[in-house]
């Protein structure tokens, strides 16, 4: 029986125990892209010394193509690879590895925030900024292969641990491997074998470049899209990426037009929306409140509120002999203790629990059977894009608490 608090493995990397810190966007961009190092340095020293098994990056930019917001990091060039160097040669002294998320925006990209236009497999509206991408062309698609290559070759060079390749939450790869996204009737689209034909290609390319380094891949299982990703076809991907060379497999959820899915609130956070999201905030006044008004019409609210991926987990874990992590609404000890030794999934992931709590682990290891206190508010994920990440405690800046 695995158990939680022993070491175990993915790919070469050792980690300590099992629970590990998901990739949390933390909005530690300059304008140029470069890292705001200290800032990541002393986030990341506290997860480390908090107990956390590995760090996962918040998501950094291959291209400036696929640039999601403006202060998405980017690591689209070798001159930041010293900086980076710094950062994880600051980090080593505690052993827990640093796994790089490496991320094109495709479609679900701000238009401000891109170099050129959206882009897309398909031309299919987004609505978070309602816009229609351009299809991506061949030339396109192989350009992208090849900034996932150079960012895989970049973090092994920046001493980074691992790296993850991020196919879930409807940013581009996760929109080829949708069939609600990919209407390509080409070699990209279609069948399961096409829609993954990119990542594949990502995958045996930077495995010949970097050996045996951690690639890791994040993925959404299933979608609330019409036509989407279920969890049946995860599965299959989940294969081909085992097939590929993938080291470990991010268990999460959600698709380009579904909401909140992959990162669940109480409630939609509409009033957190308009205050800190840009393009909602920014937009002009008639719109705002006329939208205001349609919000919750138009964002649904997901249920259940934790635990939504296990089920998905399970089911991909079963199929596959590499190491499954899952994330979602992990917020005590007794969940994580059912997954890990039930085998449901090999670690487990979170996100919101070590913002508030980045010592959550160490807590957890020495008996603590409290809920995290994070109430499930999502407003950090509404105010990171375009702030460094904090919790709110569901209260908008100046506003009082009515918790
Ligand atoms: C503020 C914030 C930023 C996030 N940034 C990323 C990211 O950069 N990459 C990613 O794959 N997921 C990101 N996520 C999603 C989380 O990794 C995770 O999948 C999701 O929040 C569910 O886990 P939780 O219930 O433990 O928060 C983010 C979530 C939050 C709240």
């Amino acid at each position: 029986m695995s158990t939680v608090f022993e070491k175990a493995s993915i790919g070469t990397m050792q980690l300590q125990n099992r629970i590990i810190r998901s990739a949390t966007h933390e909005g530690y961009c300059r304008e140029d892209g470069g890292p705001v190092a200290d800032k990541i340095v002393s986030l990341y020293r506290r997860l480390s010394e908090g107990g956390a098994g590995a760090i996962i990056t918040g998501y950094c930019g291959v291209s400036r193509s696929g640039r999601a917001i403006k202060n998405m990091r980017m690591f689209d060039d070798d001159r930041f690879i010293e900086e980076y160097a710094g950062i994880t040669g600051s980090l080593k002294q505690y052993g827990v590895p640093v796994i790089n998320q490496i991320c094109h925006g495709g479609g679900f990209s701000s238009p401000d925030a891109v170099e050129g236009e959206v882009m897309a497999p398909s031309k299919v509206r987004y609505m978070t900024y309602n816009v229609v991408p351009r299809e991506m062309s061949e030339e396109d698609i192989y350009r992208v292969k090849d900034d996932f290559v150079a960012a895989i070759v970049r973090s092994k060079k920046a001493g980074f641990d691992g790296v993850q390749i991020h196919c879930a939450h409807g940013y581009l790869l996760c929109e080829f491997l949708s069939p609600a996204a990919n209407r390509r009737r080409d070699q990209w689209g279609g069948s399961t074998e096409n829609r993954f034909r990119l990542i594949d290609m990502i995958l045996e390319e930077a495995r010949e470049k970097v050996g045996d380094y951690p690639i890791l891949v994040k993925i959404s299982a299933y979608d609330g899209d019409r036509g989407g990703m279920r969890v049946d076809e995860s599965v299959k991907v989940a294969k081909l990426l085992q097939g590929a060379g993938c080291d470990g497999i991010e268990v999460s959820c959600g698709g380009i037009n579904d909401g909140f899915a992959a990162v669940r609130g109480t409630k939609v956070p509409v009033e957190a929306a308009f205050a800190l999201f840009p393009a909602f905030r920014d937009m002009p006044a008639l719109k705002k409140s006329v939208l205001k008004l349609l919000a919750p019409l138009l964002f649904k609210k997901h249920t259940p509120l934790h635990l939504y991926n296990v089920d998905a987990a399970q089911r991909i874990k079963s199929a596959v002999d590499i190491p499954v992590i899952v994330v979602g609404g992990f917020r005590n000890i007794d969940a994580i203790t059912d997954v890990i030794n039930n085998e449901k999934a090999d670690f487990v992931s979170m996100s919101r629990p070590f913002i508030i709590e980045p010592g959550i682990v160490n807590a957890f290891r020495d008996g603590s059977k409290k809920e995290s206190a994070c109430i499930d508010c999502a407003y950090c994920l509404m105010g990171v894009s375009d702030n460094y990440l904090r919790c709110y405690k569901g209260r908008l800046p100046g506003e009082k608490t009515s918790l």
